[in-house]
C-alpha cells in the first residue's frame, strides 16, 4: 500500500529550546496524523502543525485504553546527515502490539516511511549538542464514540517529534533503583510484551513510591513468584557476574528493547558471553555478597544505556562498582551511540539516512 503524506507546512515557526533539553518537554512545529476506518483501511496521511486535536469525550481509547506507542530517535552526525536507528524494528514491534490490542496493522514500510517524511519536515528541529537527538514518538489510538467494551472500528496514528537530551537527570551517571516486591508490572499471557501505554499506566505506582524514597526507577520482579527480574520501569537490564552477562530471556512479560537486542548483538561480537535466562533477585544478591555482581546498566531508546549504582530491597541495600561507571556499560554506551551519531562505522546496517 503507497499512502502519499501531504504536507501543510504553514506552522508557525516554534522558537528552539535552549539549556538543557530533558526528555519530552518541547515539541516541534509538525505531526503526522493518519486514520483509520473500518473497510477502508488506514489512509489519508498527513503532516499538520502542531496542536491539541479534538476527540470526543466517548471515544473508546479514553475509557478502555486501547493504545499503543513507539520510540525512536533522529541523531544528528557530526557532517549534519540526520540518522534513524533501526525504524523497521519499531514498525515490526508497533505491529506485535497492534495484534495484541485489536488494533489495525500498519504496513511497516508506509510506517517507516511516515516516520522519514515526519522528521524530514521538521530537520531542522534535530539538535546538533553531544548527547542530543530528536525522539520520535509514534502512537495509535481508538477513537470510536462508543461506550461498550469492544474493539474500536476508527483509530488514528499519530508521530510526535520532542528534542532531548538525557532521560534521567543523572545523564549517565549511575542511577539508584528500588526493587519492587509489593506491585508486579505483568504476567505472561497479560500484555507485558507490548508497548501499550498502560503498563505505564499501571507503573506508576510504585514508581511515585520508589521517588519518594529516593531512588530514580523501579526494578519489577515476575508477577507468579516474585523471584526473577523483569525489567526496570523503562529500560531492560543487565548484569555481569563473574565475567558473563546476563540479562532476563524474553517470556512474554518483558518489553522486548531494540536497544537490548542491539546491546546483545555488540556486546557478543566483542567477545563477551551474553547469557539470555531467568535470572533470580537471590543471585542478583548473592552474587553481590560475594563480590561477583561486576556491573549492572539498563538499555533503553530514552534511557540509552544507564548504569545501575544502587540497589535496594527492603532492607537490604547493594553497591555496585562503588556506585560508579563500569567498563562494559561504557563500552557500550560508546560503541552503540558512536554508531547512532555516525561517528563510528555501522557495520551492521542499523542506521537509515532520512
Ligand atoms: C523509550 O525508551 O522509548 C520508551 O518508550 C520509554 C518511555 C516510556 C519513556
Amino acid at each position: 500500500m503507497k499512502i502519499e503524506v501531504h504536507k501543510q507546512i504553514s506552522a508557525p515557526k516554534k522558537p528552539k529550546p535552549e539549556g538543557e533539553l530533558g526528555f519530552g518537554r518541547y515539541f516541534t512545529d509538525h505531526m503526522l496524523v493518519m486514520n483509520y476506518t473500518e473497510g477502508k483501511g488506514w489512509h489519508d496521511a498527513r503532516i499538520v502543525p502542531y496542536g491539541p486535536i479534538s476527540l470526543d469525550p466517548s471515544a473508546m481509547v479514553l475509557h478502555y485504553g486501547q493504545e499503543v506507542f513507539e520510540g525512536l530517535k533522529a541523531y544528528r552526525s557530526a557532517d549534519g546527515r540526520i540518522l534513524l536507528f533501526r525504524p523497521e524494528e519499531n514498525a515490526r514491534r508497533m505491529n506485535v502490539s497492534n495484534r495484541r490490542m485489536c488494533i489495525p496493522e500498519i504496513d511497516e514500510e508506509l510506517w517507516v516511511h511516515c516516520v522519514k517524511e515526519a522528521v524530514s519536515v521538521d530537520r531542522d528541529w534535530v539538535p546538533y549538542e553531544e548527547g542530543t537527538s530528536l525522539y520520535i514518538r509514534p502512537f495509535v489510538f481508538a477513537t470510536d464514540p462508543f461506550l461498550g467494551v469492544r474493539a474500536s472500528h476508527t483509530y488514528l496514528f499519530m508521530i510526535i517529534l520532542s528534542p532531548v537530551g538525557s532521560y534521567y537527570p543523572e545523564g549517565i551517571k549511575p542511577v539508584k533503583i528500588y526493587i519492587e516486591s509489593e506491585y508486579v508490572r505483568a504476567v505472561k499471557g497479560g500484555t507485558g510484551f507490548a508497548k501499550c501505554g498502560g503498563n505505564y499506566a499501571a507503573s506508576i505506582r510504585s514508581q511515585m513510591n520508589a521517588y519518594a524514597k529516593g531512588y530514580t526507577q523501579v526494578l519489577w520482579l515476575d508477577g507468579v513468584e516474585r523471584k526473577y527480574v523483569e525489567e526496570v520501569g523503562t529500560m531492560n537490564v543487565f548484569f555481569k557476574i563473574g565475567g558473563e552477562i546476563v540479562t532476563p530471556a524474553l517470556e512474554g512479560s518483558i518489553l522486548p528493547g531494540i536497544t537490548r537486542d542491539s546491546a546483545i548483538r555488540l556486546l557478543r561480537d566483542k567477545g563477551y558471553t551474553v547469557t539470555e535466562r531467568r535470572i533470580s533477585v537471590d543471585e542478583v544478591l548473592d552474587a553481590a555478597e560475594k563480590g561477583a555482581l561486576e556491573e549492572m546498566f539498563g538499555t533503553g531508546t530514552a534511557a540509552v544505556i544507564s548504569p545501575v549504582g544502587e540497589l535496594q530491597i527492603g532492607d537490604r541495600h547493594i553497591l555496585i562498582n562503588n556506585g560508579e561507571i563500569g567498563p562494559t556499560a561504557r563500552w557500550i554506551y560508546d560503541t552503540l551511540t558512536g554508531i547512532q551519531w555516525g561517528k563510528l562505522p555501522d557495520p551492521y546496517g542499523w542506521t537509515v539516512e532520512v
